[in-house]
């Protein structure tokens, strides 16, 4: 493990430190305080220093193909819900493709950044923001740990017990046991079945989400037929 008090995203110095000592799978670079964390479709990551997690966990997946790279988010989001449920019984959901909300509330924002080698990967950069004891955020849709159970945590037995509960995801997938996690992540999908509103290319449509495909874009069934969506091509709409 490797500690920092200060840098500009886990993500980024993981992988500046993968590329020069190829250090071992398992490798966690955490820090108190993110000058430029980021988050997914270019977004940055706020959290106050010292008061969450921000880390980045190095993984060598080597058994899985480029093409199922989505099943790592897949274990990773539940290795997250997992560490939240023990904590927040029957609020956590997932929101696809990964991030963790409590009610209608952010509380883990997740970043996986995977290096390719031909058809396989090669390492997994897997950065997370969580929010543990920060209770003012600039934002009304984020929340913390403390905010929603009133109590306080210690940063590193969270830390400790998060990545147990990722392990045991992780050895899950690569048990081949892809089914079991795929259909415990629909299970616990937010927005899962109902119909709700989506903006897509600007315009706002109606459906209901239906599952994903291999690929992990978004199924949703809107006007009669099934449509799928990749990251970039549709925002939820909060009504
Ligand atoms: C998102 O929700 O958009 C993803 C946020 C991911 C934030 C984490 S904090 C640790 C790691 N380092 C980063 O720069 N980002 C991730």
């Amino acid at each position: 493990m490797v500690f920092v008090p200060e840098c500009h995203s886990t993500n980024t110095l993981l992988l500046e430190l993968s590329q020069m000592t190829n250090p071992p799978e398992g490798t966690i670079v955490i820090t108190n305080s993110q000058t430029r964390g980021r988050g997914q479709r270019g977004n940055g990551w706020e959290a106050e220093p010292g008061k969450n997690l921000t880390f980045s966990l190095l993984l060598k997946p080597h058994f899985m193909s480029a093409q199922q790279q989505f099943d790592l988010t897949i274990a990773i989001s539940l290795g997250v819900f997992d560490f939240l449920s023990a904590r927040i019984p029957e609020r956590v959901k997932i929101k696809w493709p990964n991030d963790l909300l409590i009610g209608e509330k952010k509380i883990t924002g997740i970043l996986i950044e995977n290096g390719l080698a031909g058809e396989q990967i090669q390492q997994s950069i897997v950065g997370i923001g969580l929010n543990v004891n920060q209770f003012s955020f600039s934002k009304d849709t984020a929340t913390s740990l403390k905010l929603e159970t009133g109590l306080d945590f210690d940063n590193n037995d969270e830390l400790n017990s998060l990545v147990e509960k990722l392990e045991g995801r992780y050895l899950q997938l690569r048990a081949g046991k892809r089914l079991e996690l795929l259909s415990t992540y629909l299970k616990n999908l937010y927005r899962v079945g109902e119909e709700h509103s989506f903006l897509v290319n600007g315009q706002q449509i109606q459906g209901r989400i239906e599952g994903i495909d291999e690929s992990g874009r978004l199924k949703i069934h809107t006007n009669g037929i099934d449509r799928f969506f990749g990251l970039k091509e549709i925002s939820f709409i909060h009504e």
